[in-house]
């Protein structure tokens, strides 16, 4: 019997009397627990316990990519008060307690991703299958949203498998397989696809004992033990996160440590407690990031039909730092990649990390490994050049060799295939000046460690085809990178507003301060590594020639002390000293001799620069606008994301007050603080 009443959960009683409840979210490819959607779950509850009983309940999703993916995130964007907030949590608390009530065996039925919200109404169920195929992965990823799960998950979860699995899964938001999720107790059954619906007959016709965590786990929840174990989870928290930057972690443990005996309260204080975060920074500012992040796939979004055309071939010519691993993450990726370098031995090197990489991502899958080093080809002469769909250009950075290349490779290159440069500073005008079609040239430009480094500028100057744009910005998205549109400039967007950073840095160590209380301020900012052990582990060569260029165009001085350091060997951790010391490309510890350091003053003076910097690109459109600005710089140098990147940090400032900050460091210290004229747009809009 069906019922046809609600438009996302179709209700149907089976023969046996047991009620499956599927979930198909309408008019969006995946599931996701909005107000709708709970409201009509809990008006679905509410008849259940208006009429009889029926044998079991079982929850499954009628989409094919997973059960659901967890609570609105756009809904919490839309409160503006703790009440709210708390109101809209507990809501789902509600209906999840009225799961939880039901007086009959309910069954979790999950293939694909199970997260958040959807995880949570999993808890709520007495029972959890799961598919034990590839595509199943259960998790809690709230935190990196900063929040918490709060519709019951920080409740139920220790509850049921003990507080270090718990704590681990909400505190990383790592997602767990069903093989894993068995082993834990999070799932009662792990079955393959076919055996899903007979697993949940079965169960609801011969309910078995719910099940309890070992002794092991419980104890790990008594009163005695929860301070003792709080204060080493505090302590591998505060390794990773602080608690004034990120507050969730921090959350949860104290949730779980405080009220763990008494259910009815922790619910409460843990809509309590993520109302309040869901009002502070740090998560409006991460759940921007999330929806940021979407935005710059939507720059390489491709449709069906430009699928068809995807690139199947790459060539990539050069296998050093960049070029090897480019072509690695291509081959890891799927694509047939052919690996050209004038140097053999430097594509027998590339190769041999191209297997780590292979190795360290597709663990234990040793016929995946396989296949991926047969997709990666060592080609000394060239091959692959007139099959490729793409040519990727990532030799030495030097304007006739790359000229001297494309005059070369140009006419080889089957008609409408990509060429594209890993340069990080040459304008496309110059290096296109020598090809018989100068608009097909873009700029390709991966960060390094490529395979860490989520971001690709996609760097196009006036004459450049749009469709060529276009389609290199999709194949960034394809090979699973963010594309980002830049305009060809000077060190263009990400390395522009980095640089002057790191040069403020050096001459601030000018000054007389160590560049280990350098280093700290900017971590206490939150930036993920400090600028001169940014500097160091880059290479000082590298800063140095990307400064010069910037110098002949930007307001940038090139610090004295840097070109002295290049000079006498002193190149950073490759060259074993830098600003600081290495042996064996480890740090050497060293102690912190500074003078007392205005720690404000050098914030100031470090984010500033970049800011400002910022402010520039904007109005020259070097990118389209100042999301896209933020977006930019936090996936490509790792900007303190919680900060929302640099235009959201100076405007939560306050526009105007920064700028007047700009205006006072500009009168102490110099021309490299003055305001950029793009202060005047930004005020006026
Ligand atoms: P690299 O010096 O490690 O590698 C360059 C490779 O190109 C060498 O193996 C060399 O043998 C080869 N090569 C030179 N001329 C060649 C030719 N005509 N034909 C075939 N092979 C040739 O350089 P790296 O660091 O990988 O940089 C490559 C490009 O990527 C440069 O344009 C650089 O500006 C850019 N880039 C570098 C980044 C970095 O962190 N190193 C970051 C982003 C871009």
């Amino acid at each position: 019997m069906t019922d046809t009443q609600y438009k996302n959960w179709i209700p149907i009683t089976d023969a046996e009397g047991i009620l499956w409840l599927h979930l198909d979210v309408e008019n969006s490819s995946t599931n996701i627990l909005s107000a709708p959607v709970l409201e009509e779950l809990d008006s679905i509850l509410d008849d259940i316990g208006k009429g009889n009983l029926p044998l079991g309940v079982v929850f499954t999703s009628d989409k094919e990519n997973g059960f659901i993916a967890g609570a609105d995130i756009r809904e919490f964007t839309k409160v503006s008060n703790f009440d709210e907030a708390k109101a809209h949590i507990q809501r789902g608390q509600f209906v999840f307690n009225k799961i939880e009530a039901l007086k009959c065996p309910t069954i979790a039925l999950i293939h694909g991703f199970c997260m958040g919200g959807g995880f949570e109404l999993a808890l709520a169920c007495k029972y959890r299958i799961a598919d034990d195929g590839p595509k199943t992965r259960l998790s809690l990823p709230e935190v990196q949203l900063g929040l918490h799960p709060a519709f019951g998950g920080t409740v139920r979860l220790p509850r049921l498998i003990g507080a270090p699995a718990a704590m681990d899964m909400m505190l990383t938001g790592k997602p767990y397989n069903a093989r894993k999720a068995k082993k834990i107790g999070l799932i009662d059954y792990a079955v393959p696809t076919r055996q899903l619906i007979p697993a949940a007959k079965k169960t609801i016709m011969n309910p078995p004992r719910v099940y309890k965590p070992k002794k092991m786990q419980a104890i790990t929840n008594h009163m005695l033990v929860r301070p003792i174990l709080k204060h080493f989870m505090i302590k591998t928290v505060a390794k990773k996160a602080s608690k004034e930057h990120y507050p969730a972690p921090y959350a949860i443990i104290d949730l779980w440590a405080k009220y763990y005996d008494d259910p009815k309260k922790m619910l409460e204080e843990e809509a309590n407690s993520e109302a309040s975060l869901v009002n502070d920074d740090t998560a409006k500012n991460l759940i921007r990031v999330f929806f940021l992040r979407d935005q710059l796939k939507a720059q390489g979004k491709a449709s069906a039909e430009e699928k068809v055309n995807n690139v199947k071939e790459v060539h990539v010519i050069g296998a050093g730092v960049m070029g090897g691993d480019i072509a690695a993450w291509c081959a890891f990726k799927g694509l047939r990649v052919t690996l050209q370098d004038r140097d053999p031995a430097v594509i027998a090197k590339a190769i041999k990390r191209a297997h780590k990489l292979f190795s360290r991502k597709m663990r234990g899958d040793r016929l995946g490994i396989i296949a991926a080093m047969d997709r990666l080809i060592p080609d000394v002469k060239g091959l692959g050049i007139p099959k490729a769909d793409i040519v990727i250009e990532a030799i030495v950075e030097n304007i006739d060799a790359k000229q001297g290349l494309y005059r070369e490779i140009e006419p080889k290159m089957k008609k409408g295939a990509l060429l594209t440069t890993n340069t990080s500073s040459i304008p496309l005008e110059i290096l296109s000046e020598c090809l018989a079609t100068p608009d097909r040239l873009v700029g390709l430009h991966f960060f390094n460690p490529v395979a860490q480094m989520p971001l690709i500028e996609i760097v196009t100057a006036d004459n450049t085809d749009k469709d060529v744009a276009k389609r290199t910005s999709q194949f960034a998205a394809q090979i699973d990178r963010l594309p980002l549109p830049v305009k060809s400039g000077p060190g263009f967007l990400v390395n522009r507003i980095l640089m002057p950073y790191m040069l403020e840095a050096v001459r601030i160590h000018e000054e007389g301060v160590s560049a280990a209380a350098i280093d700290k301020i900017a971590l206490k900012f939150g930036m993920p590594m400090g600028p001169l052990q940014l500097a160091d582990t880059v290479g000082l060569d590298i800063c140095l020639s990307v400064a010069q260029i910037l110098s002949k165009e930007l307001d940038v001085t090139v610090p004295s002390s840097l070109e002295n350091m290049v000079k006498s060997g002193k190149l950073g951790a490759k060259s074993g000293s830098g600003f600081y010391e290495y042996s064996n490309g480890k740090k050497v510890k060293s102690k912190d001799s500074s003078k007392t350091v205005d720690t404000k003053n050098i914030t100031d003076r470090l984010i500033g620069r970049m800011v400002n910097e910022s402010v520039a690109c904007l109005r020259e459109h070097v990118v389209a606008d100042k999301d896209l600005l933020d977006a930019g710089i936090i996936f490509g140098t790792g900007f303190a994301p919680f900060r929302g990147g640099p235009m959201n940090y100076a405007a939560k400032e306050g526009l105007d007050e920064y700028r007047g900050k700009l205006s006072s460091l500009e009168q102490k210290l110099g021309s490299s603080f003055k305001p950029d004229d793009g202060w005047e747009q930004l005020a006026s809009h």
